[in-house]
Order: C-alpha cells, then structure tokens, then sequence
C-alpha cells in the first residue's frame, strides 16, 4: 500500500468585525468543535481531489486549472515542491458544513497543509502553517485578512487584529450560542468582499466610520465575553449585524435567520462571516437553545446549539447538525 497522510482542522465562527477587519479594525472568533480531515494517500494518475457534498464528482486538479478550489490547492501542493500531475488521490471528510460561512475554506487549507507537512515528514511551526495556508485563502477570498485561519490554526477564541499579535479572550462563563446556515451561493464570499471594496474604494468617507464603530465595538463583545454579561452581548450582536446590513453583505436568508432565531428568543443574533447567505449566530438563554434552533431548522435552514466554554466552541447536538 503507497503512503498515506492525514491532517485536521476545526471551523470557526466569527464573533465580532468581520469586513471591519480588512480595513485594520479589531475582530474576534473562536474556533468551533466541528472539523474537516483531509487524507493524502499515493494513487495512480494526477492529483484527484474528492469532497463529497462540496464537489458533484472528484475533481482532477490539471484539468481545471482556473477554479478556485484548483488554484488553492495547486498554491498548497507547490509550497511543498508538488504539482498537480503528481499521482495522488486527495479525500476530504468531516461533520463541518461546507461553504456556509463557518471557515470550510480556510480549515479545508489549513487540513490540507498539515495532511502534505506529514506526506513531506517536515514539521511545520504555526507561523510557517499560517503563511502557507494563507496562500490557499488568498485563492478563495482574495485579500484576506488572515482572521479565519489564525482562528482556526489557534483553535481558541481570540481578538485578532491585522498587525499586531493575536490575543486568546478567557471567556469567563458558558456561552450559549444557535449556529444557522443557508447554502450560500458559489463564490458568495469573494463577490461580496469585492463589491464592499469597490464602494469603500469610491466612497471611503462614508464607510471609514461604519469600519471604526465595528471595531469599537469587536473591544467591547471582547469585554463583554471576558465579563460574561451576555445580555449586552446580545445588543452587541444586534448593533453588529446592524452595521453589517449597512454596509450591504446581508441576503435575505441572513435576515430571516436572524428575524427567526429573535422572535423565538434570542438576546441578539447576527450574521457571521462574509455574508451573502452563509450563516447567523445568536446569543441565547441556555434553556431556550433547543427551540431557537428548531425554529430555524423548521423554515428550512441548517441549525446546531453550541457553547464557548473555557475558551473554544464546542456543538451539543451535532446529529441535527445538517439540512
Ligand atoms: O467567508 P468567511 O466566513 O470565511 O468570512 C470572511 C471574513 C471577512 O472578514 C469577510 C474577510 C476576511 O478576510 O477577514
């Protein structure tokens, strides 16, 4: 049997000042208990690339050079002196949803890296990890801020802030949270970040106070988690997402998400990541959890209770964790 290799790696959800965060202002995430695993195994022909429920069938890396997934993968296998006509089968599995907005791309990157560091027999310190799966998200998103896969790579909860050195938050009590999802549209992500820099780019005037009240707002929810005063977390969550709806990356399955999740009772909700359908977090009382997210699997939406407990997100209910 030829060599085999593997790597891990969770998701994350962000918190506080996603956007904000590409224009220098403070964010904060934590990385979730749901992972991705990659494993690298020799095979017959060019490297083929297997991702059920992400890809309709394996995908041949030098047959389609210029997708996305293509050319992230391709920066990855390259930074470890491979290439996409090497004989390798690729297989990605895991209880993480994917292309949801909860850090499948960047865990995806950050798997992939460890799985080819192991294939390689190198040991990779976190820098090194960082600086090469940010290759791979800069294929995805195009000028990303590096918050997703530090999250992700730190596997805490964190305020990160481009610059300067990222700070784990001890969260001080059990946060209980409702995760939901939509199925965001193909390249949901890039587009929305581009178009935000087009109009930042034409109007900065306009948006530089938007970005700076976001980012005020990332220290306070960084405060209010050290405090565990999660009533004004909720209204953070809720001043947050109303930025975030300003600045025009909420759809309308983010709105309705989070219509749902606070008419069922949350103490605020919010989209989290990119937007453009993607995923929603709300702040709950733990008791009414289990409701919240039935609420939201009920309009059809992907939904899961979690917690940040001593530091990182972990999922209670993972079996409904799919729609
Ligand atoms: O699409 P996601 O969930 O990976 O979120 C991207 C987060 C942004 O702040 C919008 C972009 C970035 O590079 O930080």
């Amino acid at each position: 049997m030829g060599k085999i290799a593997e790597g891990c790696a969770p998701g994350k959800v962000i918190l506080f000042g996603e956007h904000a965060v590409v224009y220098g202002q403070p964010a904060v995430a934590a990385s979730l208990s749901l992972t991705l695993r990659v494993r690298i195994q020799e095979a017959e022909s060019g490297v083929c690339v297997d991702i059920p429920g992400w890809l309709p069938a394996p995908l041949m890396l030098s047959e389609h050079p210029s997708e996305a997934l293509a050319i992230a993968l391709n920066a990855l296998l390259n930074a470890f002196g491979l290439n996409s006509s090497m004989p390798l089968l690729v297989e990605v599995e895991g209880d993480l949803p994917l292309g949801a907005g909860l850090g499948s791309s960047a865990s995806l990157a950050v798997a992939f890296t460890r799985a080819l560091a192991q294939f390689k027999g190198v040991s990779l310190p976190d820098a090194e990890l960082l600086r090469i799966a940010g290759e791979a998200e800069r294929a995805f998103h195009g000028h990303p801020s590096g918050l997703d896969h530090t999250t992700i790579v730190r596997q805490t909860c964190i305020r990160f802030q481009q610059g300067t050195a990222p700070q784990e938050i001890h969260v001080s009590q059990k946060l209980p949270l409702v995760i939901g999802w939509a199925r965001r549209e193909p390249g949901g992500s890039r587009r929305v970040i581009s178009e935000l820099r087009a109009r930042m780019s034409r109007y900065p005037e306009l948006y530089e106070p938007l970005f700076k009240a976001m980012g005020q707002i990332s220290d306070d929810g960084a405060q209010t988690l050290v405090k565990g005063d999660w009533e004004r977390l909720g209204t953070l969550f809720d001043l947050a997402h109303g930025y975030l709806a300003a600045l025009g990356v909420s759809n309308l399955d983010n709105e309705r998400m989070i219509s749902i999740a606070r008419r069922a009772g949350a103490l605020g909700a919010k989209l989290t990541g990119a937007g453009a359908g993607g995923a929603v977090i709300a702040v709950v009382r733990e008791e009414q959890a289990p409701e919240i997210a039935q609420s939201l699997r009920e309009a059809g939406y992907g939904a899961l209770v979690s917690s940040i407990a001593s530091h990182s997100l972990s999922v209670s209910d993972q079996k409904s964790a799919s729609f």
